[in-house]
């Protein structure tokens, strides 16, 4: 193509949307970045959301060990002479067990394991 004043008029609004596009990207990035930190802050609280020891019970446990009865897993309602140590417990639910799923820090902050855990620990008679 002929760089002709016919030409360049054809082009302008190519060449006005190139300049366009790269003066307000800045702003873009700029909103881009603030959505992202404000949905990792949303995030971070529903991790931080520490439910009871009953409530991960029941959302995470109960499907398998029924009220912390014996269902497609085992009773429960042994584990302190079983388990006694807490640190070994959390272990079983951080790391999972056999057919058992493991439950990561994202699932379970260590704050609510430690309500869990208390929770296990009530289930004993
Ligand atoms: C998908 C089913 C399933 C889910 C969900 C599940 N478990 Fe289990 N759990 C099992 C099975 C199966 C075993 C036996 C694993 C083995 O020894 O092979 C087990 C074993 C255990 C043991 C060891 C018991 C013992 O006597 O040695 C503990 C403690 C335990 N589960 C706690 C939990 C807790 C707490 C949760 C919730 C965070 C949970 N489980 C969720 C299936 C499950």
């Amino acid at each position: 193509m002929r760089f002709t004043a016919a030409n360049f008029v054809k082009l302008s609004p190519v060449v006005a949307v190139v300049l366009g596009l790269s003066a307000c990207s800045i702003a873009e990035e700029v909103k881009h970045i603030e959505e992202v930190q404000k949905a990792e802050q949303r995030q971070e609280t529903a991790r931080s959301e520490n439910l009871t020891g009953e409530q991960l019970f029941v959302r995470s446990c109960n499907t398998c060990h029924p009220g912390g009865k014996a269902g497609i897993g085992p009773s429960l309602e042994e584990i302190n002479e079983k388990l006694p140590d807490d640190a070994q417990l959390k272990a079983i639910i951080r790391k999972g067990r056999g057919n058992m799923p493991p439950q990561s820090v994202e699932t379970i902050n260590d704050a609510e394991l430690e309500n869990l855990v208390t929770y296990l620990r009530s289930l004993n008679k």
